[in-house]
């Protein structure tokens, strides 16, 4: 099978160089190129969109839909503006990648000879995207059909890291995910009393609205400060990896650490039993870099954070951060809940110069892409977060225009997180020393 698939790229090969291209486009020679590079990794077997697009008979009766879909750049999913910044994982189709498809629908949607077709694109198995070297599951939850379930943490048995280990790439899989808003991880040094299995809950007080009560005591907060600062990577709706192979950096696990995860189902209309995986690749040797993440973010009381019902373009108070070493920016990604509208991430360099590194200009909730970069930062160096929201009810995902929404945790409150991933070029660096975090950018006070 293999051999054919070479012997007949060959003949295409040969072909091509001796005659002019032929005028037809084929699903075989021209579309499935596009489609292995740009959408099969969401649509196969097992992964986040409802139908396969690896095989001729899979995508066929779709053609219309594909046209329709990156004609108007709903697929793939990207949503950066292309005026600024420069994105190492743009998955967006370049004009003539939409042109070959359209081409191709209107022409009758052709399989075309199977010898100009590309072998088949090799997936890992399990739905993986990067095979892991380590996989850990989170514990099997009954989400009911309806209602609310607060966040909770818990110590995941089994998973307690007992030598030093360099994480190289964490991948979450929801496995539901119509029914994961969040996956969150921290890691915690082991103690003695540590409770495997034993979710934490995080309750919180609502009102008919179903809007968080203020003044109530935060316990999350005291909670967090346990877990030690809070989510350490996280995934949400549209995130695939987070792989810092390619930056040959990783996080450093010391020995005895806890795996704990943080959950945030939400029902979905059926009652569903489901559990989330995380699977992890680890360096063999200790990198050269180390892998932060940190968040950026505006305030979140209620004096300084208040979006007005049925306001439509709500500009929020920025976060800001400032740099206390060099580092290395090598991911963004604006994080709100579903009334967020778009959201900037600016520079200002030490000479003064000031440079916006992404634009999201139509945020969707659905899709909370992350977006690669590289851009290397000196101490000093100045990031602002800006945010827009749409609490009208023109925006179609508001569940109530007519309530001032503060910030909070459940989809229908609110947040300003811009979470900036930097590489921090020392091998020893502890990312999980708070003050050096702190140093690292000074997170915003009101948190
Ligand atoms: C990051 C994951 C991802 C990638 C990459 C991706 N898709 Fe999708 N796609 C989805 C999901 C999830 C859905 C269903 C939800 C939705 O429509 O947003 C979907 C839906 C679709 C639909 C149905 C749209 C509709 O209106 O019903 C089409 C057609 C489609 N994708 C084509 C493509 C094509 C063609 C590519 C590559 C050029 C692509 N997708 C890349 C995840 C992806």
């Amino acid at each position: 099978m293999v051999r054919l698939w070479a012997a007949g790229l060959i003949i295409a090969a040969a072909a091509m160089a001796a005659e002019a291209p032929p005028s037809s486009v084929t699903f075989n020679k021209s579309v499935l190129p596009i489609l292995q590079d740009k959408c099969q990794t969401c649509h196969r077997p097992g992964q986040v969109a409802p139908m396969s697009l690896l095989t001729y008979q899979d995508a066929r009766p779709w053609a219309k839909a594909i046209k329709a879909a990156v004609e108007t750049r709903k697929m793939p999913p990207w949503n950066a503006d292309p005026a600024y910044g420069h994105f190492l994982n743009d998955r967006s189709l370049n004009q003539s990648q939409i042109d070959t498809l359209v081409t191709w629908v209107d022409s009758g949607a052709a399989e075309g000879d199977a010898a100009d077709a590309p072998p088949p694109k090799q997936w890992p198995t399990g739905g993986w995207e990067v095979q892991p070297d380590i996989v850990i599951d989170g514990p099997e939850f009954d989400v009911p059909a309806s209602g609310v379930i607060d966040w909770f943490w818990v110590a995941i048995p089994g998973a307690m890291f007992t030598k030093d280990t360099w994480i190289t790439s964490i991948q979450f899989q929801p496995v539901d995910d119509a029914v994961v808003h969040h996956i969150g991880i921290a890691f915690v040094p082991h103690t003695a009393d540590v409770k495997y299995n034993e979710p934490i809950w995080q309750r919180v007080e609502r009102d008919a609205d179903l809007i968080t009560i203020p003044g109530q005591k935060e316990s999350f907060e005291t909670l967090r400060n346990a877990i030690g600062g809070g989510f350490q990577d996280t995934y949400v709706p549209g995130h695939t990896i987070s792989d810092y192979r390619r930056y040959n950096a990783a996080r450093f696990i010391p020995a005895n650490t806890d795996v704990y995860l943080n959950l945030h189902y939400t029902p979905n209309g059926k009652p569903i039993r489901t559990h989330v995986r995380v699977g992890f690749t680890i360096a063999k040797e200790p990198p050269q870099r180390q892998v932060v993440m940190v968040t950026v973010g505006g305030p979140t009381d209620r004096d300084h954070f208040r979006i007005p019902a049925n306001n439509a373009d709500y500009a929020a108070p920025p976060g800001d951060a400032t740099f206390a070493r060099d580092v290395e920016i090598f991911s963004l990604m604006p994080h709100m809940h579903v009334r967020g509208k778009a959201m900037t991430f600016t520079l200002t360099y030490t000479d003064g110069k000031t440079e916006t590194v992404l634009n999201v200009p139509r945020y969707d909730f659905n899709w909370q892409l992350q977006y690669d970069t590289s851009i290397k930062v000196a101490k000093g160096t100045k990031l602002r977060v800006e945010a827009h929201y749409d609490n009208s009810a023109g925006n179609r995902y508001n569940p109530n225009p007519n309530r001032d929404v503060f910030y909070g945790e459940q989809t229908w409150e609110e947040m300003e997180s811009g979470y900036v991933f930097v590489l921090v070029d020392d091998p020893n660096f502890d990312p999980r020393h708070p003050d050096l975090v702190e140093k690292a950018t000074r997170v915003q006070a009101a948190r």
